[in-house]
């Protein structure tokens, strides 16, 4: 009943409202649809990911770990030692690594076990950044955490602001969530400011949730992580859990296949949890995804074609409706207005859906969304495709 009641309030997910929006619409150009709503990357990926599962088709009869092979633990912990400069033996695959069947359900399944029915005897809080990946506010939701947005605009640097976060708030505060590179923005949280995050997660006691899905897709400069502010205050990996995906680094958003990272109590928690219900990542896919992790040449290919991408709407679309060139990620955050109505107009005139940022949004108490009139458009198409597409777009817009 209770899981019903919070589904109720929640309401719909932003994909189904841009459907909703889109619906009485038939597109009025000739043109075949784009669509620049979904984040989901169009390369493929290496050939060797299907060899590889190929090769092992032996084990297709074996229930998976719950933890992940030992091989795709030992794959992920050297990629993080080697990514992140850390110290060698700074991890140890037993108790740093949990294999995810993707890194979605992972971040879900960790907030509802983060969030207590009460913290400091009043109604937990679960921070988020705002505009938001979706799923984080659909995990605190269901757990039955008070949402408390963090608006990561232009003027914050389109990263949360912590520091403004009241005190009383940190206290009852169980989890927050950040995302470097953001999804929307494309912003980057440097290495001052991971640490000072880290500092409030053990002054509080909450745990600190670091989403970098997006790590690998960078311009120009790999993004710091998590564990490297962790190695740079000294102490560990306390009350700091680190999500990481091959969906884009590696082109396999179909294998379903990443790992949570960080505080060793909390990921043995973690693990009794799983093993109660989450879903497992089948033995040939784990060593395809290990494969995956060992190698870096396809990942340097993929980045490049991203900056092709982002060069085609530089061109396109530079000096215009607030056009910057992200740090990382793949989307751009158009200002368009009222989010609503370009979305509409794209869609008739151009046959090109792109979601409204007021969707992956909450209006503060003041009752602002700091999505509004913003358009999130995703760069995956390849270069013939986006170029029509953001021609078109700029026609539009
Ligand atoms: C910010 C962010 N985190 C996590 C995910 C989930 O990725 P996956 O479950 O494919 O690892 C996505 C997917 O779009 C995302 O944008």
């Amino acid at each position: 009943m209770l899981i019903n009641e919070r589904l109720d309030r929640l309401g719909e997910n932003p994909f189904t409202r841009l459907n909703a929006l889109l619906a009485p619409i038939t597109p009025r150009a000739n043109e075949r649809p784009v669509l620049l709503s979904v984040g989901e990357p169009q390369h493929a990926p290496p050939a060797f990911l299907a060899e590889t599962i190929t090769a092992n088709g032996d084990l297709w009869n074996r229930y998976p770990p719950v933890t992940g092979t030992d091989e795709y633990r030992l794959a992920v912990t050297q990629w993080l030692t080697r990514r992140y400069r850390l110290k060698p033996g700074a991890l140890d695959p037993a108790r740093h690594a949990l294999i995810l069947c993707g890194t979605k359900e992972g971040l879900y399944l960790a907030t509802q076990l983060a969030v207590p029915q009460v913290e400091t005897g009043r109604k937990p809080v679960v921070l988020l950044p705002n505009p938001f990946y979706l799923v984080y506010r659909g995990a605190a939701a269901m757990a039955g955490a008070e949402i408390q947005p963090m608006p990561a605009t232009r003027a914050t640097g389109f990263l949360p602001d912590f520091d403004a976060i009241p005190p009383a708030t940190l206290e009852r505060t169980s989890l927050a969530f950040l995302c470097s590179p953001a999804n929307p923005q494309g912003a980057v949280a440097g290495l001052d400011y991971l640490k000072r995050a880290i500092l409030l997660a053990r002054e509080y006691d909450f745990i600190l949730v670091v989403d970098e899905c997006y790590s690998e897709i960078w311009d120009k400069a790999p993004p710091v992580g998590a564990l490297e502010a962790c190695q740079a205050l000294g102490d560990g990996f306390a009350n700091v859990l680190v999500f990481h995906s091959l969906s884009k680094r590696s082109n396999a958003a179909g294998l379903r296949c990443g790992f949570v990272t960080g505080d060793e109590k909390l990921l043995a928690r973690f693990q009794t949890f799983r093993s109660f219900g989450a879903a497992q990542v089948p033995m040939p896919l784990q060593a395809g995804a290990a494969a995956l992790w060992r190698e870096e040449t396809h990942v340097e290919a993929n980045r490049a074609l991203y900056r092709s991408k982002f060069d085609i709407a530089e061109r396109i679309l530079g000096g215009r409706h607030g056009f910057y060139r992200p740090q990382g990620g793949f989307f751009l955050w158009l200002e368009v207005g009222d989010s609503e109505a370009a979305a509409r107009r794209l869609w008739q005139e151009a046959a090109i859906k792109a979601l409204p940022g007021n969707y992956i949004g909450v209006p503060d108490e003041s009752g602002h969304n700091p999505g509004d009139g913003f358009l999130r458009v995703a760069l995956v198409h390849d270069d013939a495709t986006l170029t029509g597409a953001l021609e078109r777009l700029a026609q539009v817009l």
